[in-house]
């Protein structure tokens, strides 16, 4: 089997964002900062470090913001460079002619539908997805990791980490099979199990590599758990079809479309940093006392 590799990314940044009201009423869930970058830029530079090509944002309406962050910024270059301010903070931002791509999805009818949206872009390659409001951090990053053991087994490869037992009815559960370090067989999947149902407390964070037959089962626009088109319940149906792995990350996540996730993303990485960790910290334990 010859594994071809991962060149395209899918962004889905169509959703409303209902948690982090009123601060997503106007602004894109997506555009939220943590310290001073806007949680999509972390996620299109972890798949650009990953080695992905091609950059596919699902979007919705009001989220313009999105696409003004990857354009030029007539206005703000143009007062910068007369006052002779370095640029490069806002330069590296800005993609290729042509990049990325958009696509719409004209309603938000779940993260299997917004994936399926992407579907002529993506055509017969595997394609990896990300989702910006969780942030990973880890070095090498959580998609350069995956991407790295997807290299070596080809197939769907989807993240896979521990959570307490008591929370795997929010996320989507992987049934695991045989363990060889940091991957594990999956042979079945479950979006949100009833408490005390889940066949493992492995939850599926928001990385995937999947093979593009996926789309031809979303072709279905099958409704899962809550009313919603489910990626979950596509991506079971590939197994025992297709290899199908679960990638432990070496890392850290943070969950930034709940509010504790994004505060402590905040903190930590504000506290990792070398310009303003020295003051943020000495606050955070004068607090503390
Ligand atoms: P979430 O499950 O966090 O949903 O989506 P949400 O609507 O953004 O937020 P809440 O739950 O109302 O607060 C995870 C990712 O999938 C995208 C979201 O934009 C987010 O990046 N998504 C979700 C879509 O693009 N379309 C959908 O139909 C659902």
């Amino acid at each position: 089997m010859t594994i071809k590799p991962v060149r395209k990314a899918i962004f889905p940044v169509a959703g409303l964002g209902t948690r982090f009201l009123p601060a997503t009423k106007a602004m894109p869930k997506e555009m939220l900062t943590v310290v001073d970058k806007p949680l999509i830029q972390y996620a299109v530079e972890e798949a650009l470090e990953a080695g992905i090509e091609q950059i596919i944002f699902v979007t919705g309406r009001g989220k313009g913001a999105l696409e003004d962050h990857f354009d030029i910024s007539f206005e703000l270059e143009t007062t910068m460079r007369a006052r002779g301010k370095s640029l490069s903070v806002i330069e590296n931002i800005r993609q290729q002619p042509g990049s990325p791509v958009y696509v719409r999805q004209q309603e938000p009818l779940g993260l299997g539908h917004a994936v399926w949206c992407a579907r002529d872009i993506v055509g017969d390659e595997p394609f990896a997805v990300l989702l910006p409001d969780e942030l990973m951090v880890g070095t090498p990053n959580f998609m350069a990791q995956m991407v790295q053991a997807y290299d070596n087994v080809g197939g769907n490869v989807i993240g896979a980490l521990e959570v307490a037992p008591e929370e795997t009815d929010k996320y989507g559960i992987i049934s695991p099979g045989a363990r060889d370090g940091a991957l594990t067989e999956v042979t079945a999947l479950v979006e949100k199990p009833a408490k005390g149902s889940a066949p493992s407390n492995l939850m599926i964070p928001g990385r995937y590599i999947l093979q593009p037959e996926v789309m031809k089962i979303l072709d279905a626009k099958e409704k899962g758990a809550g009313g919603e088109i489910q990626l979950t319940d596509a991506m079971a149906k590939l197994i025992g079809q297709q290899p199908f792995h679960g990638f432990t990350f070496n890392g850290e996540r943070f969950d930034c479309g709940d509010k504790t996730g994004f505060v402590t993303a905040n903190l930590a990485l504000a506290m990792a940093r070398a310009d303003i960790g020295p003051a943020v910290r000495s606050f955070a334990e004068a607090r503390l006392v």
